[in-house]
């Protein structure tokens, strides 16, 4: 088992990574000094999944537990099941010394932290993600929240968790699709880390696909690292964190133009396509290094069916990102891998064009 340390100022904990470990969680809650009450957050499929083996791990701990079932989809990503969670809390009791511990992909990971955020002013919480997604994002950095009024995420707090846990295990029964939206924020980092990184990508994509455990390790625990570090050096993105979002103004647009019927690693893919298109029109990427990234991206394009975009209400969507600045939509785009830069605003044209070529590039 790996442990990699996020040390955050006043706010650091660990990163347990490795192949069947959730065995481990009630002798690392202790040996965490996380003690309290239990409450997890559990998706629906990971509950049909992995409740005997969740309920046979705590019986023999002797460690009890109560706990909720959301069905994680990003409707639900909602003020809903924020309400659903406080009033299971609040009916049993849960006080100041509990324990919320999220159990699910992204949208789980998300609601479940805000949830421990509001709750009482805040309480203790922990990520266990089950999906290849949450495992190299959404669990370390301590973003969390809802979608509300058709706007990604637009009501959060920044709130750590005191511990995550990733068991690869949990991806034997993750469908193929969800594989692919996990290998959607793997790219994100290839561009924003190095050029090592992105050459041991390109070349073992199918094998993490195919869920190849030495590889899936190889690249969770690099990525991990990597958003440790930008997140200890600005953990309100108020500087480089904004760095992380590369290709998510898109994306988040697209997820809600298309309601959700794109999954949101699907939809980064799309982004980041975008991103790189605008940075060639900028003149901040070559046409040389445009053919040369893309290629990561494009050999998805049979993988991910956009339906029908309409361009203009996407570019409206866009306006609503927290990002802007002064009514302008704020950009992250690519100088080169490893050479990011934030805050670029141009011509709604210009961003119109590069919606245009994402979709081009991704519809049926
Ligand atoms: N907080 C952050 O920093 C951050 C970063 C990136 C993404 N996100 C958010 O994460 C969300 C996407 O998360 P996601 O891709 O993990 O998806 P998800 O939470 O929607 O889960 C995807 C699907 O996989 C199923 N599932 C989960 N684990 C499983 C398992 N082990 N076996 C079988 N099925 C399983 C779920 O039930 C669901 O149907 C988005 O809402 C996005 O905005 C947040």
């Amino acid at each position: 088992m790996k442990k990699i340390d996020i040390n955050i100022p006043q706010n650091a904990y660990n990163v347990f990574l490795g192949g069947n470990i959730i065995d481990r969680l009630p002798k690392l809650l202790t040996s965490e000094k996380l003690n309290g009450r239990l409450f997890f957050v559990i998706d629906k499929n990971v509950n049909k999944f992995y409740s005997d083996k969740l309920t046979e791990i705590f019986t023999k701990a002797k460690f009890n537990y109560n706990k909720i079932i959301i069905n994680a989809n990003e409707k639900n990503k909602s003020y809903e099941t924020l309400q659903k969670i406080h009033k299971a809390l609040i009916k049993n009791n849960y006080g100041r010394d509990s324990l919320i511990v999220a159990i699910g992909g992204g949208i789980i990971g998300d609601v479940t932290g805000f949830a421990a955020s509001t709750y009482m002013r805040g309480i203790k919480y922990i990520q266990i993600p089950t999906t290849l997604l949450a495992s190299v994002d959404s669990s370390v950095g301590g973003k969390t929240g809802i979608n509300f009024s058709n706007t990604k995420n637009i009501i959060g707090t920044f709130y750590q968790p005191k511990m995550v846990l990733i068991d690869t295990n949990f991806f034997s029964t993750l469908p193929k699709e969800e594989m692919l939206c996990g290998v959607g924020e793997i790219i994100k980092y290839c561009f924003l880390t190095e050029q090592k990184f992105f050459n041991y990508v390109k070349k073992n994509i199918d094998s993490l696909l195919t869920n190849d455990t030495k590889t899936i390790t190889k690249v969770i625990s690099e990525a991990v690292r990597f958003k440790g570090d930008v997140v200890i050096a600005d953990e309100k993105e108020t500087g480089i964190r904004k760095i992380l979002n590369l290709g998510h103004t898109f994306a988040h647009a697209y997820e809600v133009e298309q309601n959700h019927k794109v999954k949101h690693g699907q939809a980064v893919i799309v982004g980041i396509a975008s991103a790189l298109y605008l940075s060639k029109e900028l003149s901040l990427l070559t046409p040389k290094q445009f053919k040369q990234f893309g290629v990561l991206l494009f050999q998805f394009k049979s993988k991910i069916q956009l339906g029908k975009v309409n361009k203009n209400s996407t570019y409206k969507i866009m306006q609503r990102d927290k990002k802007n600045r002064d009514g302008q939509v704020k950009l992250v785009l690519l100088k080169d891998i490893g050479n990011i830069v934030t805050d670029i605003s141009c011509s709604r044209k210009m961003i119109i064009d590069a919606i245009d070529y994402g979709i081009t590039v991704f519809s049926r």
